[in-house]
Formats: C-alpha cells, structure tokens, sequence
C-alpha cells in the first residue's frame, strides 16, 4: 500500500513520446544489445528509448534525480 504523503496532483511522466498510441512499448531482443547501451527513464529523451543525456538538464531544471538504465555486458 501506497505510504507517505500523496501527490498534490497527477501528472503525466510522458510528455511527448509517441503521444498517438495508447501505451508506449520498446521491444528490444537480447541478442541484439552490444556490450553496453543506455535507456532512458526519464522521457526527456530525443532518442527515446535509448538515453541521449537529457536527463541532466531536466534535472537541472527541476530538482530531479533520474538517470538511464544502463544494460552492461558482463567482462570476461
Ligand atoms: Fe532520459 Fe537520459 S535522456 S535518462
């Protein structure tokens, strides 16, 4: 259950990717990653849903904290 104090109000996270369908979905397959690739969380990004760094100025702008799920390939 939900803790803590609620939002004041609910907004989107998404303010402008792919607005024209009803549920955005990135499917990736695994085979395809190269030894390391960055997505973003924080929908800011141009390249979305690969990370092109905009998080840091939504950050700045905002107080933010987000960052990309970075998927590394293990060294051997
Ligand atoms: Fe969105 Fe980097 S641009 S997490």
């Amino acid at each position: 259950a939900f803790k803590g104090k609620p939002p004041e109000k609910k907004t989107p996270v998404n303010l402008k990717v792919m607005k024209e369908t009803g549920k955005v979905v990135n499917m990736v397959d695994i085979e395809d990653l190269g030894d390391k690739v960055s997505y973003c969380r924080c929908w800011r990004s141009k390249k979305f849903p690969l990370c092109d760094g905009s998080h840091n100025k939504h950050n700045e702008e905002t107080g933010d904290n987000v960052g990309p799920l970075v998927l590394k390939r293990r060294e051997a």
